[in-house]
């Protein structure tokens, strides 16, 4: 196990490839052992959650070859069983593709229930309702979705909650049904419409994605075909708050401007300099943040998975900001490990955090709660002079490729370090 350790206070600058999109290149991976053919998947990020999946993906047949550290071929036509029990694919919330992906490929799946981030209670009961409207037989029984069908048929949808993995999900299980399946309510992110663009690629017939209805006319079959991933739009997000609380001026390389909407929005009301080009944006600041309202929403809405990173750098702001978290009932677990270092931030109910900034926090030893808090807890250590200790660094590792590696190229201070003995707890046991 290991850490990161961090001398704070330093303004970081340079210039930061954003890697592809963790949860786009999850749809991805799971689509693309519908085909029975080699598919191509380039700028995949080299993180936990990916790689974890693919193994998943290599244990029930699939050919799994990886190219290179950010490509990899794939070849559903050698899978063997319906049944996904790989070690520690319940520890991942994208477990639930294989399921949508199965049922697609086989009518027939069995999944461990999936697991994920503990942000909140993250039900699957849309993505069951639809798998149910295609006709499919579902049950969940001893920790494992089962899901069967002798023949899918297309069907009319209505989301009751737009989500992000329901609607990938669904769109997975639909695209061989028969006829035209409509969904309506779904998410629009940028990784639902990247997920459509891909099934799109080899051969599917998908409309509609981006917006609040999706319709899928059913194909016979899938065929291969070579595909890049967009590029992350949370891990680019983190590196603008990165930049703007430490008082630096970065250029992400490898971005989509248009995705970063709403951050940019953000970061210039508290007073960062954004510049957009076409594939990269510059972030500049030189003072103390002002104070903000952050309320998440779906896409194009404030993202909730940018929510703590905007609170690290919010606790340095001048004046009081509002937190409002819709998505997620369990999503200020930071808050306390924030406050090891000074932080004034009070939460209110299960939505609700209230910063009264500070000019200057104190190092300190944090405890990682989660993948997106990991990113903050480390913003607000990178603004910090002295040295703090990020322990439980393996949640960031989940969804940040290099992380320690990006930073130290923009100047921070910050090393991988093992964890001292006594110290370590399993947090996989
Ligand atoms: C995905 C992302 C996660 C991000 C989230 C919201 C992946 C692997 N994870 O998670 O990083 O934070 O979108 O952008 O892509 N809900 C239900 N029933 C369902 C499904 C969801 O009630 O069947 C609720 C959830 O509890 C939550 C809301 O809908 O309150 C949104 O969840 P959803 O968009 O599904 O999130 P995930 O797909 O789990």
């Amino acid at each position: 196990m290991e850490q990161y350790v961090i001398s704070g206070g330093k303004s970081l600058a340079g210039e930061v490839t954003i890697s592809g999109a963790k949860n786009a290149a999850l749809g991805i991976l799971a689509g693309a052992i519908i085909c029975d053919d080699f598919v191509t998947i380039e700028n995949l990020p080299d993180v936990n959650d990916t790689n974890i999946l693919l193994e998943a993906i290599a244990a029930i047949g699939a050919v799994v070859d990886r190219v290179d550290r950010h490509t990899v071929r794939i070849n559903g036509a050698t899978i063997h069983t319906e049944m996904v029990d790989y070690d520690y694919i319940q520890k991942i919330r994208a477990s639930y593709y294989l399921l949508g992906a199965l049922l697609a490929k086989r009518g027939n799946a069995t999944v461990a229930m999936p697991g994920g981030c503990d942000i909140g209670s993250r039900p699957i009961d849309q993505h069951l309702k639809g798998f149910r409207a295609l006709g499919a037989k579902v049950t969940t029984e001893n920790g494992f979705v089962h899901a069967q069908a002798d023949h899918l048929r297309a069907s009319h949808i209505f989301l009751d909650v737009v989500s992000v993995g329901a609607t990938i999900n669904i769109m997975l299980a639909a695209v061989m049904a028969e006829g035209q399946t409509i969904i309506e309510n779904v998410a629009k992110e940028p990784h639902i419409v990247d997920v459509a663009n891909f099934l799109n690629s080899l051969g599917a017939n998908i409309k509609g994605a981006g917006t609040d209805v999706i319709r899928i006319r059913g194909v016979q079959k899938l065929h291969g075909n070579s595909y890049s991933i967009i590029p992350d739009q949370i891990e680019a997000g983190t590196f603008m708050c990165v930049a703007a609380a430490t008082k630096g001026d970065v250029l992400l390389k490898n971005v989509i401007p248009k995705h970063l909407e709403a951050i940019t929005a953000k970061l210039v009301e508290i007073g960062a300099e954004v510049n957009e080009y076409d594939d990269s944006v510059r972030v500049c600041c030189s003072r103390r943040p002002h104070a903000s309202t952050v309320k998440t929403r779906v896409y194009p809405g404030f993202p909730t998975d940018m929510q703590p990173q905007m609170a690290a750098l919010l606790m340095f702001g001048e004046g009081t900001s509002y937190i409002n978290e819709t998505i997620f009932e369990n999503r200020f677990k930071y808050v306390a490990e924030l406050r090891k270092m000074g932080a004034n931030i009070k939460v209110e109910g299960s939505q609700m955090a209230v910063i009264e900034g500070i000019e200057k926090a104190t190092a300190a030893t944090l405890d990682t709660p989660d993948l997106r808090a990991g990113a903050a807890l480390t913003i607000a250590a990178l603004a910090t002079e002295g040295r703090s200790v990020i322990r439980d660094i393996e949640y960031i590792e989940r969804g940040y490729e290099n992380f320690d590696e990006k930073l130290r190229a923009l100047g921070a201070s910050i090393e991988k370090t093992p964890v001292p003995a006594g110290r370590r707890k399993n947090k996989f046991a």
